[in-house]
């Protein structure tokens, strides 16, 4: 990294198709995949995860085509500590312009005894399979899964190895969500500290959601060096998901001031990529998930619409279009105020004197009462039965 502005630069690394579609129940057709990853490159995402080629032929498959079909974004693709895993990988992804091999083993106690390895043994094993795809690869990314949970000092160890083995990103995840902010970052932190070789290589984070902090500790992580984010779209992925792209993505933007790192990420196009993957996926968003929930820009309480009719910013903290919506939604229900419903009844065309807006406000009241949300038709009746002669 050289000069200020790359030292500012936050990268992107999506794993929608990987991560996310781990996720039980989310699996994407072939086509579907090909589209959100053009979506993706198009938003400016930096590194698109596309899949895990040995999982099956259809993964490999969509790595592949996806790679084929790669414009401006690195397409990666994932593999277990193996050389077959690896080159499956390869095969998939050489055909990017841009490719990048990911590779990954559990270190922390818990995932060290699955393989049954000593430590010894799987520093080995690491020094073999990142040399391995390096020689195949110039960009290796490797992870040592269940990192939060890793002794500190042989996470330095092998973080080391890695290093000097080639891998030219070491992504930090927190695979089951249980790091706190404050801990995300001592723990970037103490990794730049202690480990040679870290300021020739970019660290990244890749947090997961059960403890809802997975954006949190993103950012933290940020703060404390790392220049990769891992993210998924909504933030999808398996148990709580993964740390949403569109959180950490408009947080640097609307944070700025605090948090002075840039994206490449055209953030007028979350709305659709949004839409598209609760469609793709079956799983919808939540109505009022952070930035892409159907309420996320919606008002209904009367003091929050006459401030938002007044100045925007009274209640808003983002314009809506700087996500890709087209205008605010002033929801008219029972505690919608005067002034909504008249901005409202103006917006279907309809200009009230005082005297008739308190008359349909009280009918309006009423209604709502009964219903949990008007919409524009219940008005419209409204306003006819106002006008229809007795
Ligand atoms: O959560 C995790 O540890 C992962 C790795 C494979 C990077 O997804
Ligand atoms: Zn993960």
């Amino acid at each position: 990294m050289t000069d200020k502005t790359e030292q500012d630069r936050v990268l992107i690394f999506d794993t929608t198709l990987r991560d996310g579609e781990q996720s039980p129940g989310a699996t994407m057709t072939h086509d579907e995949k090909l589209e959100i990853a053009g979506l993706l490159d198009e938003m400016g995402v930096d590194i698109i995860e596309a899949g895990f080629p040995i999982a099956s032929d259809g993964d490999f498959e969509a790595v592949r085509d996806i790679a084929i079909n790669s414009r401006n974004s690195v397409i990666c693709g994932l593999s277990r500590a193996n050389f077959k895993d690896i080159d499956r990988c390869w095969e998939a992804v050489k055909h990017a312009a841009r490719p990048r091999i990911h590779t990954f083993i559990g270190t922390s106690p818990l995932h060290r005894a699955i393989p049954n390895l000593d430590m010894d043994e799987m520093a080995d094993l690491i020094d073999r399979t990142v040399s391995h795809a390096r020689n195949l690869c110039d960009n290796v990314q490797w992870s040592p899964m269940d990192a939060t949970r890793t002794e500190h000092d042989y996470l330095c160890r092998v973080v080391e190895i890695a290093i000097k083995a080639g891998a030219t990103t070491i992504n930090i995840p927190d695979t089951v969500g249980y790091t706190a902010p404050r801990e995300s970052a001592d723990l970037i932190r103490m990794l730049i500290e202690r480990v040679p070789g870290a300021d020739e290589i970019v660290f990244s984070t890749h947090c997961h959601n059960d403890l809802g902090m997975a954006t949190a500790n993103s950012l933290a992580a940020v703060e404390a060096g790392a220049r990769q984010i891992e993210c998924t779209i909504n933030g999808l992925g398996e148990r709580a998901g993964n740390t949403a792209l569109e959180e950490v993505v408009m947080a640097l933007k609307v944070r700025n001031d605090i948090m002075p790192y840039q994206t490449r990420i055209d953030t007028t196009r979350i709305m659709n990529i949004s839409r598209r993957v609760a469609q793709v996926s079956g799983f919808a968003v939540q109505y009022n998930k952070a930035i892409v929930g159907k309420n996320a820009f919606a008002h209904e309480s009367g003091i929050h619409q006459d401030g938002m009719l007044k100045n925007a910013e009274t209640f808003e903290i983002m314009r809506p279009a700087d996500v890709g919506l087209t205008e605010t939604s002033l929801v008219m229900g029972k505690h919608s105020g005067r002034a909504a419903l008249r901005a409202k009844l103006r917006d279907l065309g309809y200009e009230l004197a005082d005297n008739q807006l308190a008359d349909v406000f009280v009918r309006f009241k009423a209604l709502a009462d009964r219903k949990k949300e008007v919409y524009d038709d219940d008005l419209v009746a409204l306003m006819q039965d106002q006008t229809s002669p007795e």
